[in-house]
């Protein structure tokens, strides 16, 4: 079992900002060579650039967008062609849409499904079968506290997350004896540009953690946990296992409330 990034190559997804940027910089900070993926080129590169300089990785990129059909087998063909082994593969890149089912275009929706889940399987089961032949690297997947929760208005979205959560826990009792490490990372607020990409409200949000702290929790229990996922933070915990008690009909009467739209902290309310 991997037990340190050192002298490994892992392929984040997302790397151009947010969290898996934290999770590159980590990584390469633990001397990790890295292929960074995400559509934007230019954040991409210069990121390459900074993480060589500043660690003296190797760093490959790869533009994509990998919401559309036949971009992950490239991918895979990419290392394979440049002969780059990924040992460990960090499936992050995600995203949101806030509004009424019905009225988000399908299209976006589609889009969605097609990132957080299909490109997410996809690229697990091109990219597993290498680290099982091998016994060592892993998976890293990015679900959420969304996972946990039906969400109204991130309907789509917190069930992508609760298939991410379901998979990589079945698929991390698949692999736990057979040397590749599987570990689901379930964030909860992150200060990062999703909420304002997703269209959510900020402002209503309560405990954000930073990426940073985010990504060094996730990387410390991908390395050491047995368990298979993780929630980050204290009170996303407090959150999600009092939600575990309660009557389905109340969780989502609670998120319900949380999301409601135009929804604000009763202190930004009273500035
Ligand atoms: N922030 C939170 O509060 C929070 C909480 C729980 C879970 N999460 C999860 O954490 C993960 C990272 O999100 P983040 O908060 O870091 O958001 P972010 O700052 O918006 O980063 C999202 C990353 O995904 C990439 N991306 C988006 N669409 C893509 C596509 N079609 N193809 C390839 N790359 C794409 C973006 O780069 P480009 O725009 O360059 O493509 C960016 O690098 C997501 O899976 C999200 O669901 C976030």
């Amino acid at each position: 079992m991997i037990a340190s990034f050192k002298g490994i190559t892992a392929l984040v997804t997302g790397a151009s900002s947010g969290i898996g940027k934290a999770l590159a910089r980590e990584l390469a900070g633990q001397g990790a060579h890295l292929i960074l993926v995400s559509r934007n080129v230019q954040r991409l590169e210069q990121e390459a650039e900074d993480l060589k300089i500043r660690f003296g990785v190797k760093v490959d990129v790869f533009p994509a967008d990998l919401s559309l059909p036949d971009n992950c087998q490239k991918l895979f063909e990419f290392t394979a062609s440049n002969r780059l082994v990924v040992d460990v593969l960090v499936n992050n890149a995600g995203l949101a849409h806030y509004g009424p089912f019905e009225e988000t275009s399908f299209e976006k929706t589609s889009a969605m499904l097609d990132l957080n889940i299909h490109a997410l399987t996809h690229l697990t089961r091109l990219f597993l079968p290498g680290m099982l032949e091998r016994k060592s690297g892993g998976i890293l997947n990015v679900a959420s506290t969304a996972g946990f929760q039906p969400i109204p208005r991130l309907n789509v979205y917190a069930a992508t997350k609760a298939f991410v959560l379901n998979f990589s826990e079945a698929l991390w009792a698949e692999c736990k004896d057979l040397g590749v490490r599987v570990f689901c990372l379930c964030p909860g607020n992150t200060l990062t540009r999703f909420h304002q990409s997703a269209g959510i409200d900020r402002q209503r949000m309560f405990f954000s953690a930073s990426a940073l702290d985010v990504a060094r929790f996730a990387l410390r229990k991908f390395l050491k946990t047995s368990q298979p996922s993780g929630i980050y933070g204290f009170w996303n915990k407090m959150m999600i296992y009092t939600e575990r008690l309660a009557p389905r009909r109340a969780v989502v009467f609670f998120t319900n409330l949380m999301y409601r739209p135009g929804a604000k902290r009763k202190e930004s309310s009273a500035k």
